[in-house]
Protein backbone atom coordinates (compact mmCIF):
# COMPACT_ATOMS: atom_id res chain seq x y z
CA UNK A 1 0.00 0.00 0.00
CA UNK A 2 2.98 2.56 1.09
CA UNK A 3 4.67 1.32 -1.79
CA UNK A 4 1.79 2.06 -4.54
CA UNK A 5 2.04 5.52 -2.91
CA UNK A 6 5.42 6.14 -3.81
CA UNK A 7 4.95 5.70 -7.21
CA UNK A 8 1.57 7.57 -7.39
CA UNK A 9 4.10 9.93 -5.83
CA UNK A 10 7.15 9.63 -8.33
CA UNK A 11 5.04 9.69 -11.04
CA UNK A 12 3.14 12.67 -10.92
CA UNK A 13 5.89 14.95 -9.12
CA UNK A 14 6.35 17.71 -11.55
CA UNK A 15 9.94 18.40 -10.53
CA UNK A 16 10.84 14.71 -12.31
CA UNK A 17 9.96 16.13 -15.39
CA UNK A 18 12.62 17.99 -16.65
CA UNK A 19 12.65 17.35 -20.08
CA UNK A 20 9.72 18.34 -21.53
CA UNK A 21 11.04 20.61 -24.45
CA UNK A 22 13.34 17.74 -25.25
CA UNK A 23 13.01 16.18 -28.93
CA UNK A 24 12.52 12.80 -28.94
CA UNK A 25 15.15 10.21 -30.95
CA UNK A 26 13.20 7.94 -33.72
CA UNK A 27 15.32 5.05 -32.21
CA UNK A 28 13.22 5.65 -28.51
CA UNK A 29 10.85 4.04 -30.09
CA UNK A 30 11.94 0.99 -31.85
CA UNK A 31 11.58 -1.95 -29.52
CA UNK A 32 12.94 -4.57 -31.27
CA UNK A 33 15.87 -5.35 -32.75
CA UNK A 34 14.44 -5.29 -36.31
CA UNK A 35 12.99 -1.83 -35.25
CA UNK A 36 16.43 -0.82 -35.07
CA UNK A 37 17.57 -2.29 -37.71
CA UNK A 38 15.18 -0.63 -39.90
CA UNK A 39 16.08 2.75 -38.49
CA UNK A 40 19.71 2.12 -39.16
CA UNK A 41 18.97 0.97 -43.03
CA UNK A 42 21.34 -2.08 -42.41
CA UNK A 43 20.65 -5.68 -43.78
CA UNK A 44 20.57 -7.72 -41.08
CA UNK A 45 19.89 -11.70 -40.37
CA UNK A 46 17.79 -13.97 -37.55
CA UNK A 47 19.36 -16.86 -37.20
CA UNK A 48 18.08 -19.76 -34.64
CA UNK A 49 20.30 -22.40 -33.46
CA UNK A 50 18.81 -25.24 -30.85
CA UNK A 51 21.72 -25.76 -28.13
CA UNK A 52 22.37 -29.18 -26.95
CA UNK A 53 20.42 -29.05 -23.93
CA UNK A 54 17.54 -27.60 -26.40
CA UNK A 55 17.17 -24.57 -26.00
CA UNK A 56 16.86 -22.25 -28.88
CA UNK A 57 18.60 -19.01 -29.20
CA UNK A 58 18.47 -16.71 -31.71
CA UNK A 59 21.60 -15.13 -32.92
CA UNK A 60 21.45 -11.55 -34.90
CA UNK A 61 23.57 -10.91 -37.83
CA UNK A 62 24.46 -7.87 -40.27
CA UNK A 63 26.60 -9.92 -42.90
CA UNK A 64 27.80 -6.42 -44.12
CA UNK A 65 28.02 -2.72 -43.74
CA UNK A 66 27.08 0.15 -46.19
CA UNK A 67 30.53 0.23 -47.13
CA UNK A 68 30.85 -3.03 -48.02
CA UNK A 69 34.45 -2.93 -47.24
CA UNK A 70 36.54 -6.01 -47.92
CA UNK A 71 39.57 -6.13 -45.58
CA UNK A 72 43.29 -7.49 -46.86
CA UNK A 73 45.98 -6.31 -45.01
CA UNK A 74 48.77 -7.92 -43.27
CA UNK A 75 49.63 -5.82 -39.58
CA UNK A 76 52.75 -3.96 -39.35
CA UNK A 77 54.77 -5.42 -36.54
CA UNK A 78 55.60 -3.23 -33.68
CA UNK A 79 52.73 -2.74 -31.95
CA UNK A 80 52.28 -2.89 -28.07
CA UNK A 81 50.54 -5.96 -28.16
CA UNK A 82 52.23 -8.51 -25.79
CA UNK A 83 51.78 -12.20 -25.98
CA UNK A 84 50.62 -12.90 -29.74
CA UNK A 85 50.92 -16.31 -30.20
CA UNK A 86 48.68 -17.03 -32.56
CA UNK A 87 48.60 -20.47 -35.28
CA UNK A 88 45.65 -19.54 -36.73
CA UNK A 89 45.27 -19.36 -40.71
CA UNK A 90 43.47 -16.43 -41.57
CA UNK A 91 39.64 -16.81 -40.26
CA UNK A 92 37.68 -15.04 -42.60
CA UNK A 93 34.34 -16.36 -43.86
CA UNK A 94 33.25 -17.51 -47.40
CA UNK A 95 33.26 -13.70 -48.18
CA UNK A 96 36.23 -13.04 -47.01
CA UNK A 97 35.51 -11.43 -43.97
CA UNK A 98 36.78 -12.36 -40.76
CA UNK A 99 33.77 -13.54 -38.07
CA UNK A 100 33.32 -11.36 -34.89
CA UNK A 101 30.79 -11.91 -31.80
CA UNK A 102 29.62 -9.72 -29.88
CA UNK A 103 27.85 -11.02 -26.29
CA UNK A 104 25.62 -8.82 -24.03
CA UNK A 105 25.59 -8.71 -20.51
CA UNK A 106 23.08 -9.50 -17.72
CA UNK A 107 19.64 -8.62 -18.34
CA UNK A 108 20.51 -7.39 -22.01
CA UNK A 109 19.96 -8.03 -25.58
CA UNK A 110 21.31 -7.88 -29.24
CA UNK A 111 19.74 -5.01 -29.04
CA UNK A 112 21.99 -2.96 -27.04
CA UNK A 113 25.34 -3.45 -29.66
CA UNK A 114 23.03 -0.95 -32.17
CA UNK A 115 21.30 1.43 -28.96
CA UNK A 116 23.54 4.19 -29.53
CA UNK A 117 21.91 7.32 -31.21
CA UNK A 118 25.21 8.38 -32.94
CA UNK A 119 25.73 6.53 -35.55
CA UNK A 120 29.72 5.76 -35.21
CA UNK A 121 29.50 5.06 -31.75
CA UNK A 122 27.65 1.56 -32.26
CA UNK A 123 30.01 -1.25 -31.89
CA UNK A 124 28.00 -3.25 -34.68
CA UNK A 125 27.89 -0.96 -37.16
CA UNK A 126 31.01 0.36 -37.10
CA UNK A 127 32.94 -3.23 -37.22
CA UNK A 128 30.28 -4.06 -39.97
CA UNK A 129 31.24 -0.93 -42.26
CA UNK A 130 35.00 -2.50 -41.19
CA UNK A 131 34.44 -5.42 -43.38
CA UNK A 132 33.94 -7.40 -40.43
CA UNK A 133 30.89 -10.19 -40.31
CA UNK A 134 28.95 -9.54 -37.38
CA UNK A 135 27.17 -11.86 -34.93
CA UNK A 136 25.32 -10.96 -31.89
CA UNK A 137 24.60 -13.88 -29.25
CA UNK A 138 21.17 -14.04 -26.96
CA UNK A 139 21.08 -15.71 -23.89
CA UNK A 140 18.58 -18.34 -22.95
CA UNK A 141 16.01 -16.92 -21.38
CA UNK A 142 15.61 -13.02 -22.72
CA UNK A 143 13.26 -11.74 -25.13
CA UNK A 144 14.88 -13.49 -28.20
CA UNK A 145 15.38 -16.81 -27.08
CA UNK A 146 12.78 -17.80 -24.67
CA UNK A 147 12.25 -21.08 -26.21
CA UNK A 148 13.05 -24.79 -25.95
CA UNK A 149 11.81 -27.73 -27.38
CA UNK A 150 9.49 -29.19 -24.64
CA UNK A 151 9.90 -26.99 -21.99
CA UNK A 152 7.72 -24.08 -21.31
CA UNK A 153 8.97 -20.50 -19.99
CA UNK A 154 5.60 -20.34 -18.28
CA UNK A 155 7.26 -23.06 -16.09
CA UNK A 156 9.66 -22.82 -13.14
CA UNK A 157 11.11 -25.79 -15.14
CA UNK A 158 12.38 -23.30 -17.90
CA UNK A 159 14.01 -20.87 -15.99
CA UNK A 160 16.31 -23.34 -13.52
CA UNK A 161 19.60 -21.90 -15.73
CA UNK A 162 23.14 -20.23 -13.92
CA UNK A 163 26.33 -19.20 -15.70
CA UNK A 164 26.59 -22.48 -15.75
CA UNK A 165 24.84 -22.73 -19.15
CA UNK A 166 25.60 -19.51 -20.27
CA UNK A 167 29.09 -20.10 -19.92
CA UNK A 168 29.24 -23.92 -20.92
CA UNK A 169 26.53 -24.70 -23.40
CA UNK A 170 25.21 -21.16 -24.79
CA UNK A 171 28.33 -19.63 -25.73
CA UNK A 172 30.59 -23.02 -27.58
CA UNK A 173 26.91 -23.79 -29.18
CA UNK A 174 26.19 -19.97 -30.42
CA UNK A 175 30.04 -20.33 -31.63
CA UNK A 176 29.66 -23.67 -33.53
CA UNK A 177 26.33 -22.61 -35.46
CA UNK A 178 28.66 -19.45 -36.46
CA UNK A 179 31.29 -21.18 -37.80
CA UNK A 180 29.09 -23.73 -39.79
CA UNK A 181 27.45 -21.14 -41.25
CA UNK A 182 30.04 -18.78 -41.96
CA UNK A 183 33.00 -21.36 -43.14
CA UNK A 184 34.98 -19.62 -41.21
CA UNK A 185 37.78 -21.65 -38.87
CA UNK A 186 37.73 -19.36 -35.81
CA UNK A 187 36.11 -15.89 -34.80
CA UNK A 188 37.00 -13.22 -32.33
CA UNK A 189 34.67 -12.99 -29.02
CA UNK A 190 33.41 -9.47 -27.37
CA UNK A 191 31.76 -9.39 -24.73
CA UNK A 192 30.00 -6.79 -22.57
CA UNK A 193 29.87 -7.36 -18.19
CA UNK A 194 28.07 -10.64 -18.04
CA UNK A 195 28.83 -11.55 -21.96
CA UNK A 196 32.82 -11.32 -20.40
CA UNK A 197 31.92 -13.60 -17.76
CA UNK A 198 30.13 -16.53 -19.18
CA UNK A 199 32.96 -16.37 -21.93
CA UNK A 200 35.78 -16.04 -18.30
CA UNK A 201 34.17 -19.59 -17.53
CA UNK A 202 33.58 -21.26 -20.59
CA UNK A 203 37.01 -21.00 -22.21
CA UNK A 204 38.43 -22.20 -18.53
CA UNK A 205 36.01 -24.80 -18.49
CA UNK A 206 36.35 -25.99 -22.29
CA UNK A 207 40.07 -25.48 -23.32
CA UNK A 208 39.83 -26.66 -26.86
CA UNK A 209 37.73 -23.24 -27.57
CA UNK A 210 41.54 -21.45 -27.88
CA UNK A 211 41.08 -23.05 -31.88
CA UNK A 212 37.98 -21.31 -32.30
CA UNK A 213 38.07 -18.45 -30.40
CA UNK A 214 41.09 -15.97 -31.91
CA UNK A 215 40.87 -13.47 -29.46
CA UNK A 216 38.58 -12.95 -26.05
CA UNK A 217 37.70 -9.18 -25.98
CA UNK A 218 36.40 -8.05 -23.09
CA UNK A 219 34.59 -4.67 -21.95
CA UNK A 220 34.08 -4.19 -18.41
CA UNK A 221 34.71 -7.76 -17.50
CA UNK A 222 32.91 -9.10 -14.49
CA UNK A 223 34.29 -11.70 -13.10
CA UNK A 224 35.69 -10.99 -9.78
CA UNK A 225 33.57 -7.95 -8.52
CA UNK A 226 34.13 -5.93 -5.65
CA UNK A 227 30.55 -6.22 -4.21
CA UNK A 228 28.60 -3.69 -3.41
CA UNK A 229 28.44 0.30 -1.85
CA UNK A 230 25.41 -0.19 -0.12
CA UNK A 231 25.89 -2.75 3.17
CA UNK A 232 22.14 -3.24 2.94
CA UNK A 233 22.35 -4.49 -0.39
CA UNK A 234 25.83 -6.57 0.58
CA UNK A 235 24.33 -7.67 3.31
CA UNK A 236 21.48 -9.31 1.05
CA UNK A 237 23.76 -10.20 -1.09
CA UNK A 238 25.46 -12.59 1.47
CA UNK A 239 21.76 -14.32 2.38
CA UNK A 240 21.44 -17.54 1.73
CA UNK A 241 19.51 -19.09 -1.85
CA UNK A 242 17.14 -20.00 0.01
CA UNK A 243 16.25 -16.99 1.47
CA UNK A 244 16.38 -14.97 -2.30
CA UNK A 245 14.73 -17.27 -3.57
CA UNK A 246 11.64 -16.74 -0.85
CA UNK A 247 11.41 -13.61 -1.64
CA UNK A 248 12.12 -13.71 -5.63
CA UNK A 249 10.96 -16.72 -6.52
CA UNK A 250 12.04 -19.88 -8.72
CA UNK A 251 11.70 -18.24 -12.17
CA UNK A 252 12.31 -14.93 -13.98
CA UNK A 253 13.99 -11.79 -12.67
CA UNK A 254 12.98 -8.51 -13.00
CA UNK A 255 9.71 -9.09 -14.59
CA UNK A 256 8.20 -5.78 -12.73
CA UNK A 257 10.83 -3.86 -13.98
CA UNK A 258 9.58 -4.24 -17.60
CA UNK A 259 6.24 -3.31 -15.91
CA UNK A 260 7.24 -0.20 -14.38
CA UNK A 261 9.30 0.17 -17.54
CA UNK A 262 6.10 0.75 -19.53
CA UNK A 263 4.23 2.86 -17.24
CA UNK A 264 6.81 5.59 -16.25
CA UNK A 265 7.77 8.43 -19.29
CA UNK A 266 11.64 7.05 -20.44
CA UNK A 267 13.17 10.70 -18.53
CA UNK A 268 11.53 9.26 -15.64
CA UNK A 269 12.63 6.35 -15.51
CA UNK A 270 16.25 7.41 -16.72
CA UNK A 271 16.19 8.89 -12.96
CA UNK A 272 15.23 5.45 -11.30
CA UNK A 273 17.74 3.88 -13.15
CA UNK A 274 20.36 6.20 -12.42
CA UNK A 275 19.23 6.41 -8.66
CA UNK A 276 19.03 2.96 -8.60
CA UNK A 277 22.67 2.41 -9.58
CA UNK A 278 23.59 5.26 -7.59
CA UNK A 279 22.56 3.47 -4.71
CA UNK A 280 23.89 -0.32 -5.39
CA UNK A 281 27.08 0.27 -6.85
CA UNK A 282 28.17 4.19 -6.21
CA UNK A 283 27.70 4.95 -9.92
CA UNK A 284 27.61 8.52 -10.93
CA UNK A 285 26.63 7.96 -14.37
CA UNK A 286 28.06 11.21 -15.69
CA UNK A 287 29.96 9.70 -19.28
CA UNK A 288 26.56 9.40 -20.71
CA UNK A 289 24.08 11.98 -22.34
CA UNK A 290 21.02 12.21 -21.14
CA UNK A 291 19.77 12.01 -24.85
CA UNK A 292 21.55 8.87 -24.57
CA UNK A 293 20.57 7.52 -21.43
CA UNK A 294 16.90 7.66 -22.61
CA UNK A 295 16.93 5.34 -25.41
CA UNK A 296 19.69 3.25 -24.26
CA UNK A 297 18.15 2.50 -20.85
CA UNK A 298 14.65 1.54 -22.69
CA UNK A 299 17.05 -1.13 -24.18
CA UNK A 300 18.45 -2.51 -20.55
CA UNK A 301 16.29 -5.00 -18.79
CA UNK A 302 15.26 -8.29 -20.56
CA UNK A 303 14.05 -11.47 -18.83
CA UNK A 304 16.56 -13.52 -16.89
CA UNK A 305 16.47 -16.27 -14.34
CA UNK A 306 16.56 -15.98 -11.01
CA UNK A 307 19.04 -18.50 -10.44
CA UNK A 308 21.37 -16.79 -13.00
CA UNK A 309 21.26 -13.95 -10.70
CA UNK A 310 21.71 -16.01 -7.05
CA UNK A 311 24.76 -17.25 -8.83
CA UNK A 312 25.98 -14.03 -8.84
CA UNK A 313 25.25 -13.30 -5.70
CA UNK A 314 27.44 -16.16 -4.48
CA UNK A 315 29.83 -15.16 -6.71
CA UNK A 316 30.11 -11.72 -4.89
CA UNK A 317 29.12 -12.80 -1.45
CA UNK A 318 32.05 -15.69 -1.90
CA UNK A 319 34.67 -13.43 -3.59
CA UNK A 320 34.93 -16.71 -6.07
CA UNK A 321 34.73 -16.79 -9.34
CA UNK A 322 32.94 -19.95 -8.35
CA UNK A 323 30.20 -22.59 -10.27
CA UNK A 324 26.81 -22.76 -9.01
CA UNK A 325 26.58 -23.72 -6.00
CA UNK A 326 23.36 -26.27 -5.74
CA UNK A 327 24.51 -28.07 -2.19
CA UNK A 328 24.36 -24.27 -0.12
CA UNK A 329 21.20 -23.76 2.22
CA UNK A 330 20.78 -21.66 4.78
CA UNK A 331 21.55 -25.02 7.05
CA UNK A 332 24.37 -25.85 5.51
CA UNK A 333 26.12 -22.94 3.75
CA UNK A 334 29.43 -23.31 6.25
CA UNK A 335 32.31 -24.52 6.06
CA UNK A 336 31.40 -28.25 4.68
CA UNK A 337 31.50 -27.60 0.87
CA UNK A 338 33.29 -24.76 -1.52
CA UNK A 339 31.99 -24.85 -5.26
CA UNK A 340 34.46 -25.48 -7.53
CA UNK A 341 36.25 -22.29 -8.77
CA UNK A 342 35.92 -21.32 -12.41
CA UNK A 343 39.79 -22.27 -13.62
CA UNK A 344 40.77 -19.16 -15.50
CA UNK A 345 44.14 -19.54 -14.92
CA UNK A 346 44.01 -22.44 -17.84
CA UNK A 347 42.99 -20.51 -20.63
CA UNK A 348 45.31 -20.01 -23.53
CA UNK A 349 43.18 -17.58 -25.70
CA UNK A 350 44.68 -14.52 -25.81
CA UNK A 351 42.49 -12.05 -23.85
CA UNK A 352 42.28 -8.05 -24.08
CA UNK A 353 40.60 -5.89 -21.23
CA UNK A 354 38.98 -3.03 -21.72
CA UNK A 355 37.57 -1.55 -17.75
CA UNK A 356 37.31 1.93 -15.76
CA UNK A 357 38.90 3.14 -13.22
CA UNK A 358 35.43 3.72 -11.45
CA UNK A 359 33.60 0.49 -12.54
CA UNK A 360 32.78 -0.39 -8.43
CA UNK A 361 31.82 -3.96 -10.59
CA UNK A 362 35.40 -4.97 -11.87
CA UNK A 363 38.29 -5.81 -9.72
CA UNK A 364 40.79 -5.55 -12.36
CA UNK A 365 43.97 -6.42 -9.67
CA UNK A 366 42.16 -9.24 -9.00
CA UNK A 367 41.45 -10.68 -12.35
CA UNK A 368 44.87 -9.91 -14.07
CA UNK A 369 46.17 -12.07 -11.81
CA UNK A 370 44.01 -15.11 -12.92
CA UNK A 371 44.74 -14.62 -16.34
CA UNK A 372 48.19 -15.90 -17.85
CA UNK A 373 46.91 -14.78 -21.56
CA UNK A 374 46.89 -11.26 -21.48
CA UNK A 375 47.36 -10.01 -24.28
CA UNK A 376 46.21 -5.90 -24.42
CA UNK A 377 44.81 -3.96 -21.04
CA UNK A 378 43.25 -0.67 -21.56
CA UNK A 379 42.02 1.48 -18.13
CA UNK A 380 39.82 4.25 -19.55
CA UNK A 381 39.94 6.65 -17.05
CA UNK A 382 36.66 8.13 -14.81
CA UNK A 383 34.90 5.60 -16.61
CA UNK A 384 31.98 3.19 -15.23
CA UNK A 385 30.46 0.05 -16.04
CA UNK A 386 27.54 1.04 -18.39
CA UNK A 387 30.17 3.71 -19.92
CA UNK A 388 31.75 0.72 -22.28
CA UNK A 389 27.90 0.48 -23.67
CA UNK A 390 26.84 4.36 -24.09
CA UNK A 391 29.75 7.11 -23.16
CA UNK A 392 29.96 10.04 -25.18
CA UNK A 393 33.50 9.36 -26.29
CA UNK A 394 33.00 5.58 -26.30
CA UNK A 395 34.35 5.64 -30.84
CA UNK A 396 37.30 7.55 -29.47
CA UNK A 397 38.70 5.88 -26.67
CA UNK A 398 37.27 1.82 -27.07
CA UNK A 399 36.61 1.08 -31.05
CA UNK A 400 40.02 2.16 -32.26
CA UNK A 401 41.83 -0.05 -30.10
CA UNK A 402 39.42 -2.74 -30.79
CA UNK A 403 39.89 -2.30 -34.98
CA UNK A 404 44.00 -2.81 -34.14
CA UNK A 405 43.48 -5.60 -31.83
CA UNK A 406 40.65 -7.50 -34.49
CA UNK A 407 43.33 -6.92 -37.49
CA UNK A 408 46.46 -8.16 -35.37
CA UNK A 409 44.74 -11.34 -34.31
CA UNK A 410 42.81 -11.62 -37.79
CA UNK A 411 45.39 -11.35 -40.06
CA UNK A 412 48.80 -11.80 -38.64
CA UNK A 413 50.52 -14.20 -40.57
CA UNK A 414 52.77 -16.04 -38.84
CA UNK A 415 56.70 -16.09 -39.04
C1 LIG B 1 45.22 -24.55 -26.86
O1 LIG B 1 45.14 -25.25 -25.64
C2 LIG B 1 45.89 -26.43 -25.57
C3 LIG B 1 45.66 -27.04 -24.24
O2 LIG B 1 44.35 -27.34 -24.04
C4 LIG B 1 47.36 -26.13 -25.78
O3 LIG B 1 48.10 -27.35 -25.80
C5 LIG B 1 47.56 -25.36 -27.05
O4 LIG B 1 48.91 -24.95 -27.14
C6 LIG B 1 46.67 -24.14 -27.08
N1 LIG B 1 46.80 -23.46 -28.36
C7 LIG B 1 47.08 -22.17 -28.43
C8 LIG B 1 47.15 -21.60 -29.81
O5 LIG B 1 47.29 -21.46 -27.48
Amino acid sequence: MVECLIYVLILFHPSLFPWTSYTVNPLQHAATFKDMMKYWKYDYEEHFTETRDHYVLCIHRIPQGRKNTKIDCIIESGTTIVNHINDFKKPTNHNGKPVVLLYHGLTLTSEVWVSNIKHRRNLALYLSDQGYDVWMGNARGNKYSQSHLTKDPKDADFWQFSINEFAMIDMPDTIDYILKVTGAPSLTYIGFSQGTTQAFAGLSMDLELNKTVNLFIALAPAATPKGFSHPLFDGFIKAAPTVIYSLLGRKVFLKPVLFWQSVFSPALFVKIIDAAVGFLFGWHCQNIDIEQKIVGYQHLFSLTSVKSIVHWFQIIGSGRFQMYDEGSSFFTQTVDHLPPKFPIKQITTPIAVFYGSDDTLVDFDVLKNELSHLAYVKNVHGWEHMDFLWASNLEKMVFPDILMLLEHFNFKTRG
